[in-house]
């Protein structure tokens, strides 16, 4: 919780925003939510002792505010040629997903993302990767069919995300390349129904933060930094484990969500995208293996005089409690199957 006021009343339209958005009937209703959740969320991006922000977040605000007026453009046109604003008859799908993905920043339309994350602080960028995307999503299930268009943009977010992160070195362009991705498993889950959805945004959100949450603290922003961490703190643990459940790997918790999807699109005979979505994912493990391994097998002197050593001296609670859950996660889950 921020302690400044403004942050907190920022931080609660900006939550308000989200419910109002998902839980109205029409789609201004939905427009509006939007809009106040991206009104809230601008003044948080924007930081006084980070020049990058200011860049950052104009650009968020251009994209976003292109994005939600061809949405209201869309619905406008819809309302006057149809029945109102209503989002029973959704004559446009093809159309109103547009701006929605747009918004989440998935494949086609990513471009602005990397870019923006790069100038944000740690915070910002899970806020960014997380609720900021729950909303659209929530509104693309009200569309969702299996139709081309989604099958294209959810292929195009798997291989966009596993060969965008392939030559980076910077840890935020990392996790948004993986965001990208999980967008594009997350759009695949949204066609198995809500539920299977919620199951994924929970588990990657855990993780995400977990991978957050444990940068900011041991101030980690770019992978060679993941090397000079003190042996004794926990950090390349929680960082090992959470990346690799991130990408996926059975023992941990992330396989869970992958699992059902994969199984989903089986039963839905999508046979060819969820090979593109499976080989894709295997391509991305190279890279996580590479962030771990190589911090792992590298021997490295700690100096006395780095500032951030004795800063990371000891090992977050947080970060521990995410990286226990993320290893434990499946077998618990399992368990809890098998044993009823
Ligand atoms: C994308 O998501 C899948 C499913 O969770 C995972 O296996 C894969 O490693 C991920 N790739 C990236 C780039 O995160």
């Amino acid at each position: 919780m921020p302690n400044n006021p403004t942050k907190i009343l920022l931080s609660m339209t900006l939550v308000g925003g989200i419910l109002i958005s998902i839980s109205s009937n029409s789609w201004l209703g939905a427009w509006m939510g939007l809009e106040i959740n991206l009104m809230s969320f601008i003044p948080l991006m924007t930081s006084q002792e980070n020049i990058f922000t200011t860049e950052a977040s104009l650009k968020y605000f251009v994209i976003q505010a292109l994005a939600s007026s061809v949405l209201m453009f869309l619905v406008m046109m819809k309302a006057l040629m149809y029945q109102g604003f209503t989002m029973s008859n959704n004559i446009y799908e093809y159309v109103i997903m547009t701006p929605l993905l747009t918004k989440m920043g998935a494949a086609p339309m990513h471009w602005w993302f990397p870019s923006v994350m790069e100038g944000l602080s740690w915070v910002n960028c899970l806020l960014m990767m997380t609720i900021q995307s729950a909303a659209p999503m929530i509104l693309m299930s009200y569309l969702m069919k299996i139709n081309p268009l989604i099958l294209t943009v959810v292929m195009l977010s798997v291989v966009v995300g596993s060969m965008g992160g392939m030559n980076q070195t910077s840890l935020r362009k990392i996790l948004t390349y993986s965001s990208i991705n999980h967008t594009g498993w997350m759009l695949m889950a949204l066609l198995g129904g809500i539920n299977l959805w919620v199951m994924y945004f929970a588990v990657y959100s855990m993780l995400t933060s977990a991978v957050t949450i444990t940068a900011k603290l041991f101030n980690i922003s770019f992978i060679n930094q993941m090397m000079s961490t003190n042996e004794k703190s926990a950090v390349k643990f929680v960082l090992f484990t959470t990346l690799l459940s991130l990408g996926g790997l059975p023992p941990f918790i992330g396989f869970l969500p992958k699992w059902i999807t994969i199984q989903m699109m089986i039963a839905n005979n999508l046979s060819l995208t969820m090979t593109v979505m499976v080989i894709t994912s295997l391509a991305t493990l190279y890279y996580y293996l590479r962030m771990c391994y190589s911090s792992f097998i590298i021997l490295h002197n700690e100096t006395k005089w780095n500032p951030l050593m004795h800063k990371a001296n000891k090992t977050s609670m947080h970060s521990i409690v995410l990286a226990s859950m993320s290893m434990m996660g499946l077998i618990v889950c399992t368990m809890i199957v098998s044993i009823n």
